[in-house]
């Protein structure tokens, strides 16, 4: 954990699940995290909880969805003259069900914060981090980013665009001191399930227990890859294995299976 000695770090979505686990492990290391998420307290909670000498921890509520939101935030951010060294873009949601169905709110929502809202801050903070010659930016996309799904058409393609971005932004940035990783979890036991489920459909969210992976080791899995300066992390050995023989499945094969799901099915 070296790397992470007396960095300031920004992670979005800091108020549950794996942004909050990033919380967690970094806190101990950190001289300043800047948490970001719409529940001020949540974050609010959490910093009265990892409060220690040494370690400064600034609250932003804001809804990512909402460009005035994510310009005050980074307007308060250049006001406080702190500057970045890790940004960890974790802040996501997904929605479970038939495309045609889905609420155009929460399509968009989507579209807001894995895509705009991530590019967004990373624009604005990069040049900072290639001016300093040293930072990390660490983007959570999910395995979902790694084969079209039904049912969760729109997510794993704005998954794919974290994954893609990553990627091309990385070998952009190579030489400059600052690295880009792509942490793509299988299923993990957050708030992620219930709020991709819509409401009142009894077609949930599928994340065989076999495959899931804690949360702990998610968030280890992302910051030793940051630590190793690594393109992408799969934490968990067994969706590892099946994810990286799943890509090398050929896509006219890969049809033939996902076509063979019946729309009932989840
Ligand atoms: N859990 C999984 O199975 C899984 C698998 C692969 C990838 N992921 C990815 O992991 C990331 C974290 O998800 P999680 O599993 O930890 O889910 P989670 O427990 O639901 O946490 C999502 C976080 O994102 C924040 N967020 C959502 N919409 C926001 C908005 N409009 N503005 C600001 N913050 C917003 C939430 O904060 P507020 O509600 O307080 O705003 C919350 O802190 C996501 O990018 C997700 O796609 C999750």
């Amino acid at each position: 954990m070296n790397f992470f000695h007396g960095c300031t770090a920004l992670i979005t979505g800091a108020s549950s699940g794996i942004g909050e686990e990033f919380v967690r492990q970094l806190a101990p290391h950190a001289r300043s995290l800047i948490l970001v998420a719409r529940r001020r307290d949540r974050l609010e909670a959490l910093t009265g909880e990892l409060d220690r000498p040494g370690l400064t921890i600034h609250c932003h509520a804001a809804d990512l969805a909402d460009e005035v939101q994510i310009e005050a935030l980074l307007a308060a951010l250049a006001a406080s003259g702190e500057r970045v060294s890790l940004l960890v873009n974790n802040a996501g949601l997904g929605d479970h069900g038939l495309f045609e169905e889905s609420e155009w709110a929460r399509v968009r929502a989507m579209l807001d914060v894995n895509i705009q809202a991530l590019t967004r801050l990373t624009h604005a903070l990069l040049p900072d981090l290639v001016r300093a010659g040293r930072g990390a930016i660490l983007n959570v996309s999910s395995i979902a980013s790694l084969l079209p799904l039904p049912k969760m058409a729109v997510y794993a393609a704005t998954k794919a665009y974290v994954t893609s971005f990553s990627e091309a932004l990385r070998a952009e940035l190579r030489g400059t001191g600052v690295s880009v990783t792509a942490l793509c979890p299988g299923p993990v036991s957050t708030e992620f399930g219930q709020v991709a489920d819509r409401p009142n459909s009894r077609d949930s969210l599928p994340a065989p227990e076999v495959f899931k992976v804690p949360v702990e080791e998610v968030v280890r899995a992302g910051l030793a890859a940051v630590e190793g300066d690594r393109a992408r992390a799969i934490p968990g050995w067994l969706v590892c294995v099946v994810m990286t023989l799943t890509t090398l499945v050929p896509i006219f094969l890969l049809r033939l299976f996902l076509g063979q799901r019946r729309r009932g099915e989840s």
